[in-house]
């Protein structure tokens, strides 16, 4: 049987086609963070989407419309959620003139004007009712400004949204960019060709949020390395009092059926052996180290701890493929991020092939600093996370397929 991940990489990438003179539009996505003052912090999604941008520029595109999503605004237009402060720093990348556009019928007017190279930035798509709804007459209102339908935005092609799914039925071509076939290519290698041993190191949270990837890679992985908040219900349920750390009572259960389809499965399951332990998360003052059965009344497991670290260290320097989703403990709080960091570290230092789901893991490696070492890091958060559960995403769906 075809597994999901071969379907979505049979779509038509840019390449198959020819934009020469033609209007495109390619669904991005620039939903990257920004501060207060609307300085954008990590601008890699921008960049991830420049080969696509550029290649239709190379050819010859007479129009560009990028589209895009920006946050979760609620009910229109919301200045935090403009796309006009990533304008700047995308003509910076790109190096050429890039033209904001904040109303559909000015658009309109102007995309169909077909006779230069011109590069439309559009304002937040969110800001319209019709994205999230699907909207079918949203759908075709989109599609009509363009011949050709390019959707690069990975990250949010988990998402059956207008821009990223309906408009595929307005429109007569209609690919997949260069960033939406990276994606798939790595997480192919990762998970139909893997060299073995393979790893996934879960972490994060909730194992609720993570229960549908755990049971779907059983047969798969070699080895699961479960830390992170989410290791604290593992660990509760096979006997260990975490005391005051989030444990997730009602997956006490699910945990351990999740340990016992691994031992079927003859998948070695890795757990924390120690844990760093705080009386406060937001005002610490006791935190220290303790081996899991020693954690203190009152006090919450935050991250793994050094012998947990050498532990999982030995598992991925024995593994040639290792997928990473989660971070081991609280990163952002600089005291309980050790583990995160260090893990960072091990693995992008190790031989193996090592790829990264995104959101928080992704932010994790870059605030470690360890980015350029990992052979690749997905752009997508909810999306990776669907792509390694073996869903179709709908972002492929209606795109053309080779034949
Ligand atoms: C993301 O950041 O994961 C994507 O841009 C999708 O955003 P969403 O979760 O708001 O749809």
């Amino acid at each position: 049987m075809i597994s999901n991940i071969i379907t979505m990489g049979g779509v038509k990438s840019l390449k198959d086609i020819d934009v020469t003179g033609k209007r495109v539009l390619i669904r991005v996505d620039f939903n990257v963070p920004m501060d207060a003052q609307f300085n954008i912090s990590d601008d890699s999604r921008i960049r991830a989407a420049l080969p696509t941008i550029n290649y239709c520029i190379d050819h010859n595109a007479c129009s560009i419309t990028l589209v895009s999503h920006l946050g979760r605004p609620k009910g229109g237009y919301d200045e935090r959620y403009s796309l006009r402060h990533i304008q700047k720093r995308l003509e910076r990348l790109l190096q050429k003139r890039v033209e904001f556009i904040d109303d559909f019928d000015t658009l309109k007017t102007e995309n169909a004007q077909c006779s230069i190279e011109r590069i439309f930035l559009f304002e937040n798509i969110r800001f319209y009712d019709g994205e999230k709804k699907n909207d079918p007459e949203f759908c075709k209102q989109l599609g009509g400004l363009c011949d050709v339908y390019v959707n690069d935005a990975f990250g949010t092609s988990h998402r059956r949204d207008a821009s990223t799914y309906g408009i595929a039925d307005y429109v007569d071509t209609k690919v997949a960019g260069f960033l939406m076939m990276r994606e798939i290519e790595a997480f192919t290698k990762a998970l139909e060709n893997p060299i073995r041993p393979i790893a996934l190191v879960v972490g994060g949270s909730k194992i609720s949020t993570k229960i549908t990837l755990l049971t779907s890679v059983m047969q798969k992985v070699d080895k699961l390395i479960i830390g992170g908040a989410m290791s604290n219900t593992f660990l509760q349920a096979i006997g260990y009092d975490m005391k005051g750390s989030l444990v997730e009572s009602d997956f006490l259960e699910t945990a351990k059926e999740v340990l016992e389809e691994a031992k079927q499965h003859k998948v070695k399951v890795y757990l924390p052996v120690d844990v760093v332990i705080t009386d406060s998360i937001d005002h610490p003052i006791d935190v220290k180290v303790v081996p899991i059965q020693d954690v203190l009344d009152g006090f919450h497991a935050v991250d793994i701890g050094p012998a947990t670290l050498k532990l999982f260290s030995e598992a991925i320097e024995l593994s040639n493929t290792i997928i990473w989703n989660g971070p081991m403990g609280i990163y952002e709080i600089n005291q309980f991020s050790k583990g995160t960091y260090k893990l960072a570290t091990i693995i992008s230092e190790s031989y193996a092939y090592s790829i990264v789901g995104g959101g928080d893991t992704a932010d994790a490696v870059e605030k470690a600093g360890e980015k350029e070492k990992f052979s690749f890091i997905s752009t997508g958060g909810g999306a990776s996370l669907e792509l390694l559960e073996g869903k179709i995403l709908p972002g492929f769906e209606k795109l053309d397929r080779k034949s």
